[in-house]
């Protein structure tokens, strides 16, 4: 709850959306609700307004508006929420009638986002994100009650005069960029060295509060920090897992899928999830327990069919089955791999999957087989290739090209390099 902590009491807010019939309206409202509790705030009413398009000047119409007011002074409300983009003078109007602070959907996920970042490269490209969207939108009580760490909606730039704040958020932007440009390049070469490597990736991508976080620690015992908000995940966080067949993975957690994801976001993010795009395997965890669990499967493939990845073998999996048991949706599944983070049933057959999975990488080695051990080298003539063989006094020194899981196997023989 560090968004409130420096304030007395929790932030109320009225939430409401208007339903145009261009998306799915309730199911993103109810998901705003959530995101409201995960900045720290109370969610006290949501209100929806059926209308053809939106109002220009005022986002619902005016006699909506008009009821929003009174409800704010009932209620003892501090902020309205939108569930979309406001302009400045939606923001500016809104404002003038209800006398509470508005903000839109994008800043509150840029909100969250700026909380949760943990990788430098994660932080960089949310602040980035934040100035761009407030930029143009410094006016009215935003910027008067703009102040680090204040409340939703303020973690924007400081309070001074709005033309020396834009001068300022402008050179920000540029020292931000050529930061990012600094990490992403050391981003790449780590990629490059990996590759050249052979480390094998697999990525676990999925809605936020799928349980990717917990998934990663039950494979690994990382210590990924996991919990019940939405984002706890922002950055990739890569955990090295070692298969039971022996050959070694590296796991990279991803920031969380979120329905209608603010187009800066997907921008500021696409180099970390393509990131993600690109491993080798990518795990679709989705919480099997959600109503919505379908529509967040396809959210996510349709994320990941846009980076490309069309070639990747994608494992969907189906996760907090521990919550399903017995029930109809449980037998919808039965398709797919079904696991529980939390109890670990499921994990051997996840792990079964990625083994079945892993690509075929080749690797020279020169081996010291013990005579004792001779028979690995007719594995080695069935599925590798034997370039040398020579008997010596310690042993039979071999040299060979060997896929990982031959690898894993023999590896133990590998002479010293
Ligand atoms: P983001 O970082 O927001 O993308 O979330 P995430 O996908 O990393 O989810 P996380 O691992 O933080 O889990 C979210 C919540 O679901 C936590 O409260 C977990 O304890 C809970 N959870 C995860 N896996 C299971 C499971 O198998 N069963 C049950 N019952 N709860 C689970």
């Amino acid at each position: 709850m560090e968004m409130i902590s420096n304030e007395e009491k929790v932030t109320r807010a009225l939430l409401v959306s208007v339903d145009t019939g261009d998306y799915d309206a309730e199911a993103s409202l109810d998901e705003l609700h959530e995101l409201v509790k995960s900045a720290g705030a109370e969610p006290v009413i949501a209100l929806t307004q059926k209308l053809p398009r939106i109002e220009s000047g005022t986002y619902v119409g005016t006699g909506k508006l008009q009821e929003i007011a009174a409800l704010c002074r009932e209620q003892e409300i501090d902020l309205i929420v939108a569930d979309g983009e406001l302009s400045p003078t939606q923001i500016k109007n809104i404002e003038s009638v209800a006398d509470v602070r508005v903000i839109d959907r994008t800043t509150l996920i840029l909100d969250i986002f700026a909380l949760r970042a943990r990788s430098k490269e994660g932080k960089l490209q949310v602040e980035l994100a934040q100035l761009k969207y407030l930029l143009p939108r410094l006016t009215g009580k935003g910027v008067e009650m703009s102040r680090l760490g204040g409340g939703i909606g303020t973690r924007g730039p400081g309070e001074t005069k709005i033309e020396t704040d834009r001068r300022h958020i402008r050179r920000r932007m540029e020292t931000l960029k050529e930061e990012l440009a600094e990490v992403e390049k050391h981003r790449q070469m780590l990629r490059r060295r990996r590759e050249k490597d052979g480390v094998i990736t697999c990525a676990i991508v999925g809605y936020t509060n799928a349980g990717k976080s917990t998934l990663m620690n039950t494979l690994t015992d990382a210590g990924v920090l996991a919990q019940d908000k939405l984002f706890a995940t922002l950055d990739p966080t890569s955990r090295a897992l070692r298969l039971p067949g022996g050959v070694s993975v590296m796991l990279i957690d991803t920031v969380g899928f979120v329905r209608r994801l603010p187009h800066h976001l997907v921008e500021a993010f696409r180099s970390t999830l393509e990131e993600a795009a690109q491993s080798d395997i990518i795990i679709n965890l989705c919480d099997a327990s959600d109503e919505e669990a379908r529509v967040h499967l396809q959210v996510t493939r349709d994320l990941l069919d846009s980076l490309g990845c069309g070639d990747t073998p994608v494992l969907t999996v189906l996760n907090k089955c521990d919550l399903l048991d017995g029930s109809p949706a449980a037998q919808d599944f039965n398709t797919f791999i079904r696991i529980s983070a939390k109890t670990g049933a499921g994990i051997d057959r996840l792990l079964e999957a990625i083994e079945a999975n892993l690509p075929v990488r080749m690797k020279r080695v020169r081996l010291m087989v013990p005579f004792s051990e001779a028979g690995c080298i007719s594995d080695i003539r069935s599925s590798g290739t034997l370039l040398h063989e020579e008997y010596t006094a310690e042993g039979i020194a071999v040299e060979a090209v060997v896929d990982e899981i031959l690898y894993a196997r023999v590896r133990k023989y590998a002479a010293e390099e």
